[in-house]
Order: structure tokens, then sequence, then C-alpha cells
């Protein structure tokens, strides 16, 4: 919409909810710069988002869509504003992201309110900008500040040092005075009008800064092909502008078909829809303001600190003074921590922390909405804790338990309200890790499901509905992986063989690097509680139950499948593991062999698939795409690859087959062999 202020036009841009730049949208700027362009009453036009934000970019429905193609396209309406004789000055609030950023690059001015972020997300879905921004942006503020705003997918303050030389003026309100100013002032000035193309980087500057920067990649980033892609595109502001232009555009199409940005678009599509129940399970959610956690421990502190930054009201109780003392100093460390690091202010801290109350006395949770148990993993324990949350909650209240591997229905079946029962299981640490699984009791309501999601979103989470089965999807997948890791082991790898192999494809860290992490106790102590009903006949590898048995329980106690000195992993196992997996192969009566990195990837990533398979029918996962979002967000699998299902989709069908029934002949007996129609 058009307004005329002091000769100036305002056109607004608006497209809610977050004034992406679609097409009807880009079209109507170019008629409204047009318009105003033509109007000898018009002095110059300020260019402005809603009261609430500039633009959050390009309109993603139109991903893969003519209409993304269609005149005109954002490059059009960029250089419509860059050639617009009169000034153009963008005033920015809120955020300005993306195509949104680049368009506002374009323009002879900017202004921006104080509380503003710009910034480019573009490598998050495995791209760079495309129309401009990485030309752009380093002529305003340098390469090595655009390059630090465009490889990190972040928004930053407008405030920060590296948007320095982005905006004429930050102010503290209302930014369309100051931007209309902006615009006289340029209309006044003897000089010509400013525009980005004429300035010229010392290209010196320009290469030391792309070097630095490569030299920074982590090896995840190398792997993925959109950070090399910046770099070379930074690179080509030491030419003129329309060449540098040129050249990122070739390498933003080259990106758009690549493997990894195809993955990263699917994720970003799945992840939203993940939190969507089912048709039969709709229903009205309950109304949650006040949470009540039980376990001040790892867990329950995170939940607790993950609802606070949430605005809601927690209260935590604990058996003991001493347990609950701990909980709160861990949650009391955590906001210093975070105001120290200029996270937050202390006033956030203040607030949030005073929302916070400490409890040993169990008739306080009658106050709350949802309760969740986070106390220790033992179902007689959560079974005697249920039964007091049944006495002392309030009826309608959700009544949640964060159980990794337990069944759900084992827990609800000592309360007199089964239907409130539902597993919420958060992932360590809780306040930071994004990844909920929702489980779903024999007898939970929908709108006890409903509320679960709603409150997952709410805290920032990235819910999944998941069945009530052993591990659900998460660990149920990693227990699978992880045993197709030790037969590797048995067959003739080492651990750091298995390690980096996987590594090497983008995992965040290996099976046997992330058991030493943990503990190998924890898994120790879930085997001997499976011995009795463990198949006598199925390959099972004990080399992990000898390592504990000789003390050896991971980083805790200095060593487990690696050594720690100083807290630092030694790169290869030592002889004693050596001789241990030696042992096994032997008892096995496996010949050793070596395994290329290429079947270690292959036969981990196959083990996930069928896993996968199996809990789609079995109806764990009500959609395979779900069990992406869950190894993905929760287990460090690399997203560029999309997750296990993304991954078997691209995989030639015969191949696969032939693959996991080798899978199923060398685990041997009872080695369930999923159906892979199912994931396709
Ligand atoms: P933790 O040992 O750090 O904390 C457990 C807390 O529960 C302790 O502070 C303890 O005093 C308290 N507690 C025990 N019995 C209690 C009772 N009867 N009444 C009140 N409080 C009681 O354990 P953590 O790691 O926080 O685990 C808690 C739960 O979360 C477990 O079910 C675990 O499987 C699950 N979980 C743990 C993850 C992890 O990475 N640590 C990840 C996901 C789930």
């Amino acid at each position: 919409m058009l307004s005329i202020q002091n000769d100036v036009a305002v056109i607004a841009i608006n497209n809610p909810p977050v004034n992406s730049l679609g097409h009807a949208l880009r079209e109507k700027i170019v008629q409204e710069i047009q318009m105003a362009q033509s109007d000898p009453a018009v002095l110059g036009i300020v260019l402005v988002g809603n009261d609430k934000l500039f633009s959050a970019g390009s309109d993603v429905t139109e991903f893969g869509t003519d209409l993304q193609f269609r005149e005109p396209i954002l490059r059009t309406v960029i250089s419509t504003v860059e050639d617009c004789q009169k000034p153009v000055v963008a005033a920015i609030a809120g955020i300005a992201l993306g195509g949104g950023l680049e368009l506002a690059l374009a323009c002879h001015g900017r202004v921006a309110l104080a509380s503003a972020r710009i910034g480019f997300p573009e490598v998050n879905l495995g791209l760079i900008p495309g129309s401009g921004g990485t030309q752009r942006l380093p002529r305003l503020v340098g390469p090595e500040a655009a390059l630090t705003i465009i490889l990190s997918g972040q928004p930053v303050a407008v405030t920060d040092h590296k948007c320095l030389g982005l905006f004429s003026a930050i102010v503290e309100d209302d930014v369309i005075p100051v931007a209309v100013q902006r615009v006289l002032d340029l209309v006044n000035s003897k000089a010509s009008l400013p525009n980005v193309r004429d300035i010229d980087l010392d290209p010196a500057q320009v290469r030391e800064s792309v070097d630095k920067q490569r030299s920074k990649l982590n090896g995840r980033q190398r792997l993925q092909p959109a950070y090399g892609a910046a770099l070379d595109a930074v690179m080509a502001t030491t030419q003129k502008l329309e060449a540098g232009l040129q050249i990122e555009r070739a390498l933003f199409l080259d990106l758009v078909s690549s493997k990894s940005a195809q993955a990263l678009r699917y994720l970003f599509k799945v992840e939203r829809e993940a939190s969507r129940l089912p048709p039969d399970l709709h229903a009205s959610p309950r109304q949650v303001q006040q949470l009540a956690v039980i376990g001040a421990g790892t867990m329950g502190s995170g939940i607790a600190i993950a609802a606070l930054d949430a605005d809601l009201s927690v209260l935590l109780l604990e058996q003991d003074e001493n347990a609950l003392e701990r909980g709160r100093q861990r949650i009391k460390t955590h906001y210093r921590e975070r105001v120290q690091s200029g996270k937050i202010n202390e006033f956030q801290a203040a607030t949030n922390e005073s929302r916070l109350t400490t409890t040993t006395d169990w008739s306080r949770l009658v106050e709350a909405d949802l309760v969740i148990e986070a106390v220790f993993e033992d179902l007689q324990v959560k079974r005697e804790v249920f039964g007091k949350i049944d006495v002392h909650a309030r009826q309608g209240a959700v009544l949640a338990t964060n159980t990794s591997y337990l069944d759900i229905d084992a827990i609800a079946e000592v309360t007199q309200r089964p239907q409130d029962v539902i597993g919420l299981h958060f992932f360590s640490p809780a306040n930071v890790m994004k990844l909920l699984e929702v489980v779903r009791g024999d007898k939970t309501s929908a709108d006890v499901l409903a509320t679960a999601m709603v409150l997952g979103t709410r805290l920032k989470k990235t819910p999944v509905l998941c069945g009530n089965a052993f591990g659900f999807i998460g660990n149920r997948i990693y227990n699978a992986y992880r045993r197709q890791c030790e037969f590797m082991l048995e067959d003739g790898a080492w651990p750091e063989e298995v390690d980096s192999a996987l590594t090497a494809m983008g995992f965040a860290m290996g099976p046997f690097a992330v058991a030493d992490l943990s503990g190998l106790d924890i898994a120790w102590r879930m085997r001997k509680a499976q011995a009795a009903t463990r198949d006598p006949g199925e390959r099972y590898v004990s080399i992990l139950d000898k390592l504990c048995e000789q003390g050896r329980l991971g980083r805790k106690t200095g060593a487990g499948y690696y050594v720690y000195t100083d807290d630092k992993k030694a790169t290869v196992t030592d002889q004693t593991v050596r001789n241990l997996i030696d042992q096994a192969s032997v008892e096995r009566g496996i010949e050793r062999r070596s395994l290329s990195a290429e079947e270690i990837q292959r036969r981990a990533l196959l083990a996930m698939v069928n896993e996968a398979a199996l809990l789609l029918s079995e109806g764990v996962a009500t959609r395979a795409e779900d069990i992406d979002v869950v190894l993905t967000q929760g287990y460090g699998f690399p997203r560029w690859e999309g997750g296990p299902v993304f991954w078997a989709r691209h995989q030639e069908k015969h191949r696969l087959e032939a693959e996991l029934s080798q899978l199923a002949r060398e685990a041997g007996h009872g080695f369930a062999l999923g159906n892979l129609e199912i994931l396709l």
C-alpha cells in the first residue's frame, strides 16, 4: 500500500505472516515503484515492512514451482530499485532476511530500528543468497563481516559491529520519518545517488578474508557445497558488480539442484509437518501455563529451563532438599552463564528465574496443568512416583514421563487416569536439543496428544509422534545402528575406523566415541536387564560388556573404547581393546578383513533403513519422514543427507534390496528384515 509523506512515497511490503516475497508481492512492489517514479510530485521512495518486520525473504512455498521464476523475479525487483532515478531508502524493523535483505541492500540508503536483525539463512537450506546478497553485502560491510554473516546462517542485530556501513541511522522508535528524511537528504544532496554498484573492493583484502574464512570451516561445513560456494561467490566481488552477479547466479543455480539442498529443503518441510497429528487424533489441546517437573537432575533442570524460557511457570519437585538445591544451582548457573556470555540480559534472566518455584512437598502438584516426571530410569521408581502424582495432581492435568525406554502403559496403569498419561522424551541438554518424542500410550487421549504437540512447539521443539515401543523411534534406530557397528568390529574394523568413516560422512560423532561419552555402563545395565529374554541364537557382540567388566566405562573412567588423557581422546584404540576385539572375532569364527569407509557407511545406513521400515510397519512411526526428523534433530545424522529414509529413497532400489538381504544373512538368526517398499 502506497502513501505519501512529505512528497516521499512510502511503499509498504505487506504479505502476512512474514512478508515473504511471493510473486504477487513482487509484482506490486515493481508497480508501485514505477508509479512513484513517473509521478513528478514524488521526490523519492521509502520501502518499509509492516509494523512487525521488513521481510523474512523468499516465499518457500514457491520453491520448485513456476511462480519462483515468473517475472518479476526478485532480481528484477532489485534492479528496479537499484536503477530507480529517485532515491529509494529501506526502513527496517523486525527482521530483514534472505531476499528481504537483498532487496534492502540494493536501496540507495537504509535505516533501521535498533531492535531489528538482518541475516542470510540460505546456507541452512544448502544455498547461498542468489539475488546479489553475496555481492552487495561485502561492498557495504567489507568481505570479512559479510562472510561471517553469510556463513553463519544466523540473524545478527543491526547494532552488531558486523553491520557497520549498512545503515545511515539506527533509531529507537519509528523508522519511517527517519527514512523519509534520508530520502529528502539524498534529493537535496548535490552528489549523485549512492549506488552499491560503484563500490570497488580491494582484491587483496577480499582474497585474505576468503582464505581466512575457508580455513575456519569445520569438517561438517566442508562436506556441504553451499559453504564453498559462498566463499567463491564473495571472491567474485573482486570483479565488477555485473560480473559478480553472474558468478553468484551460476553458483546458486548449481546449488538449487544439489542433493544437499534437496535434503535440507525436504527437512524444512517435514519438520513442520511432524507436529501435525493425523486426522483421527484431532482434538482441542488443554490449557497449560503451570508446569511441574519431578526430579531436578540433568533432564529435569533442562526441561525446567526450556519451560521458563517459554514464559511458563515451573514448580520443581525433588525427593530431598539436597537434590533440590543441586537442581536450583544448576538452573541459576545456566542463567548466570547466559548473562555473562551476553545471550540474554540481567532482566530477562531474573524474569525467567522468578517463575521458578521449588519444593519437596508433593501436595503442591495440585497447582500444575502438566506434570513431567524426570526421575531415575527405573520402572519401579517411576511407578511409585506416578502413584503419588495420581494422588496429588488435579483432575484434567496432563501427566508425562521423560523415560527413554520404559513402557508408558506400565507407568500409566498405576494411575486412575491412564488417558492423561503420555511420554515426553526430551533429549539432553533438554533446553538446547530440538527433538521431542511424544509417546502415545495405549489409552492416551487425543486431547492430551494435542496438548503435548502445542507445548512442544511452545518450547521451540520439534515434537514427533511415536508409538509406545522399546526405545520409541530414535533409540530403537540408534540401537540397530550401534549393533551393526559392533558387528563391523567383529568382522575386522577397529573402533576408530568405524568412527572416522561415519564422521567423514558428516555424523557429529562416531558410535564408539558417543558410547564413551555417555558411559558404557548405561548400555551394559540395559543389556543385563535384557539378558533373560534375549534369543540365545542371535548374534550378540560382547565387547562392550568385557570393557565394562574391566572398569572401562568410557570417558568418565579415563578409558572405554578409547583411552583419555586430560580428557583428550586417543585417536586409536589401545592393545587391550584390540585384543578383546580380536578375541571376539575368533570366538565367532570370523577371519578379520579390512572394511572400506564406504562399506562401513553403507552398512550403518542400511541398518537404520531396515529398522525404519520395521518401525513404520509396526506403527511406532506414523510417517516415514518423521524418522528422518528424529535422526537429524536428535542423533547427529547429517542434515544435508536428509536422514535414513531420504537417503534410501535416493538409492537404487535393487542395490538396496540386495544389500539388506546381505545384512540379514550376516546378522544371522533372529534378524528381522523390514519391508523396504513401505519406506520408498
Ligand atoms: P539424573 O540422575 O540426573 O536425575 C534424576 C533426578 O531424579 C535426581 O535428581 C533424583 O534425586 C531425582 N529423583 C529420583 N527419584 C525421585 C523421586 N522418587 N522423587 C523425586 N525425585 C526423584 O537423571 P537424568 O539423566 O536427568 O534422567 C532422568 C530421566 O530422563 C530418566 O528417565 C532418563 O532415562 C531420562 N532421559 C535422560 C537423558 C540423558 O541424556 N540423561 C536423555 C533423555 C531422557
